[in-house]
């Protein structure tokens, strides 16, 4: 596996920097019309009246579509399938209200000027009822959820009780992290065209098979008939892995003015109808020994949904299995609000849980007057604690040591408030970093073409993360290829099925698909070389032949050599044609898959303002085989940016009053800008997971940002001695509190 782990290029980087690539919203269609979302204005109640008169008289427009005139939809517009795919959408097929911000109506027209002042021209009267937007009044109404994302709502381990009459100390503790949006740069986007049964979709969408089926069960039509394209994403974050309301809307509007439709959200539009980070209340109760081992731990986690589905930040889940701690309780509640459905975002539970858990282990770190590293090492979970099953691999002590050695974790002072430089206070702060190696069943076809080129495809995604490039390695290395002679195709649901692109999971599904095929695709034009008795290799032993940079040659005898185009056309001229499908086994009953990382971070505070800088972060990531050093390092800057911002910056601001976001775009809704980000040192230990797949790779795409958040606040604490235990740590919030 010689081209593994190299530090390619990205193979779509040319198209991206000189404007090439094409995203949803940019496809050319001929008699393309335009659409415009029309969002509610109250958090809940029902539509009393449209007047659509005006709008509907002004040049160009098409249609104006709401719940009086859209077309019925199958089960009233009801997901048939369970999320990411089914999510419960506003279709226009009732008057009611659910949240500020949800689809109320589309306006069609020739152009997106004439759509846009169409949509300003429809008039919607509404009769409002009391909406729940307070989380601490809703607290008093909370439910338990019914299998989380397919993960146990509680969990109980030995006896907490008896954990807690062990314990010499303990810290009792609630942390809050706020509602966050997703926030890619391009938003979503899809344009829909009909011919005859058939709709195909441009869609941004992190996942197209995913997207294709729960459109076609949406409008009851047969899977076969929907066709989702999407080559180029920029960014989704979770938020494209569910196929929302505007999708379906699109192919409605298409649908009923018989032409090809493109609707994009306007960004205001990205806080309400396609999913967030849910706010959470997290309450921790850590207990240990005098020498810092944990005897109990509990962390009771609440988070807000809707009023239409459940969906949960399940917040637990790393407590379940970062330490070792005997005595155990989880549980995961939610509050129902007038708001848009809560979603996947950025390692969503695992950010905010590993927030909640890392710093109350610095709290009790702090309260036992032991290093918080120490603290780690000293109950490091030998096995998974909840599952009671060996790690598939685990290389945290080494994350730790290395990347304590590399920050020099060493100068630490003991003290908080005890380092600083003239007005600037100091703080050094670590937290351990992981995300569960998921993989799913994953498919795709490798032909070597006449030209003696190679076309190798698979139904998965690239939404940023370099999933073409990646692949494009591991085909080329299976089949003996050079990496420019092989083209890479996804994005497109016609093509062989791979999961969502979401739970960082499509290296390690694809991966080895991408393989198998390739490596068929090889052994058949090897095999049609040794039996042509007009090529150099006939004859040769199997064991004596390879493939190298496409050409079929002996190993012994380095002169007896055959390209594939040559081998191709002597055998009628017919491309080789290999597919593969590769499924997890029953490794998921035997081992725990996990990666893990250590994230140190510091910090410098302005002792009068409270302005928080961070210099650097120093981290370090067991995270599997790496398969290309390069993109893998940015997957690990992107996720520790992200960190950045869940710490110091991102909060989605709720008017309580209306259910409306008040900083509904990108000025107000700050995330982290160059100037933000100091110095990221990032190292992969690189070791091949023996048990996940037949290349040992685990996913990237999410560890990134676990961490990142307590090892800032840990950070912030040992440099101003203030705990801020609410997201985001905000200049206000340390400010009050720092002397100068
Ligand atoms: Mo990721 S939040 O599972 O797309």
């Amino acid at each position: 596996m010689n081209l593994i782990g190299q530090p390619f290029d990205r193979t779509d980087g040319l198209l991206k920097v000189t404007g090439e690539a094409r995203y949803a919203g940019e496809f050319p269609e001929a008699r393309l019309a335009h659409a415009v979302l029309v969002t509610s204005t109250i958090a809940c109640g029902t539509i009393a009246s449209i007047d659509a008169a005006r709008a509907q008289a002004l040049p160009g427009v098409l249609l104006v579509m709401t719940y009086q005139n859209a077309p019925r939809l199958p089960n009233g517009g009801k997901p048939a399938l369970a999320p990411p795919a089914g999510r419960r959408l506003s279709l226009l097929q009732d008057n009611e209200v659910h949240y500020n911000n949800e689809p109320v109506a589309v306006v069609v027209a020739d152009t997106l000027e004439q759509a846009t002042d169409a949509a300003r021209q429809l008039r919607i009267a509404y009769q409002a009822s009391p909406a729940m937007l307070d989380f601490t009044r809703a607290k008093s109404n909370s439910h338990a959820p019914d299998k989380p994302q397919g993960r146990q709502t509680d969990t109980r381990r030995g006896s907490f009780e008896d954990g807690m009459r062990g314990a010499a100390v303990h810290v009792d503790v609630t942390y809050t992290t706020p509602i966050e949006h997703h926030n890619p740069m391009e938003p979503h986007a899809t344009m829909a065209r009909w011919d005859g049964p058939q709709l195909t979709l441009y869609d941004s969408t992190q996942g197209v098979s995913g997207a294709a089926q729960a459109v076609a069960k949406t409008f009851g039509i047969a899977p076969g008939d929907v066709r989702v394209i999407s080559p180029f994403v920029g960014g989704g974050f979770g938020c494209k892995g569910s196929s929302w309301s505007h999708v379906s809307l699109c192919a409605m509007a298409a649908k009923q003015t018989g032409r090809p439709v493109r609707l994009v959200l306007q960004r205001p539009q990205m806080f309400g109808p396609v999913g967030a980070r849910p706010r959470t209340e997290q309450h921790l109760v850590l207990a240990a020994r005098r020498d810092g081992t944990l005897t109990a731990m509990r962390h009771d986690s609440i988070s807000n949904t809707s009023t239409i589905e459940d969906w949960t930040e399940t917040c637990c889940m790393v407590t379940r299995m970062l330490y070792a701690v005997p005595n155990q309780i989880t549980t995961h509640r939610l509050v129902q609000l007038n708001l848009g459905t809560p979603t996947f975002m950025r390692a969503p539970g695992e950010t905010t849980g590993s927030f909640a858990l890392e710093s109350a282990m610095d709290e009790l770190a702090a309260a036992l007057n032991m290093d918080p590293l120490a603290l780690r090492m000293k109950n490091h979970a030998d096995a998974d604690p909840q599952e009671n099953k060996p790690w598939s691999g685990k290389s945290l002590r080494e994350c730790y040591q290395i990347g304590a050695q590399k920050f020099g974790w060493s100068r630490r002072s003991g003290a908080p408030r005890s380092m600083r430089n003239g007005n600037t206070l100091i703080g050094m702060g670590m937290a351990t970093a992981t995300y569960p190696a998921n993989r799913s069943e994953a498919a795709a076809i490798a032909r070597i073409l006449p030209d003696g080129t190679a076309m190798v495809a698979s139904g998965t995604q690239d939404i940023g993360t370099g999933t073409y490039t990646v692949m494009t390695q591991v085909a080329a290395d299976a089949l003996g290829f050079a990496p420019e002679s092989i083209r890479f195709a996804l994005g497109d649901s016609s093509l062989p099925r791979a999961p969502v692109s979401g739970g960082s999971q499509s290296a390690a599904s694809v991966s080895p698909a991408v393989r198998d095929a390739a490596s068929q695709a090889r052994s058949q034009l090897i095999a049609l070389a040794l039996a042509d008795q007009a090529s150099p290799v006939h004859g040769l032993a199997l064991d004596d032949v390879t493939v190298e940079n496409g050409w079929v040659m002996s190993r012994s005898q380095p002169a007896k050599r055959d390209p594939a185009a040559a081998i191709i056309a002597r055998s009628g001229g017919k491309p080789i044609e290999a597919a593969s499908s590769v499924k997890p086994g029953d490794e998921k009953q035997k081992y725990s898959f996990h990666s893990f990382g250590a994230v140190f971070v510091e910090v410098h505070v302005d002792a009068d303002l409270g302005t928080i800088r961070v210099p650097r972060v120093v981290a370090v990531y067991d995270v599997g085989r790496v398969l290309n050093e390069k993109t893998a390092r940015s997957q690990m800057l992107g996720g520790i940016v992200w960190g950045v911002g869940a710490a110091l910056q991102e909060e989605s601001s709720l008017d309580t009053r209306t259910g409306r976001f008040t900083n509904a775009n990108l000025a107000e809704y700050h995330v982290p800008v160059n100037a933000d980000i100091g110095s990221l040192d990032i190292t992969f230990i690189d070791r091949p997971d023996p048990y996940i797949n037949s290349l040992g790779v685990r996913g990237i795409g999410e560890i990134g940002i676990t961490g990142v958040p307590a090892a800032i606040a840990n950070a912030v604490f040992h440099a101003t001695g203030v705990r801020v235990r609410d997201l985001p740590i905000t200049l206000d919030k340390v400010m009050g509190q720092v002397r100068v």
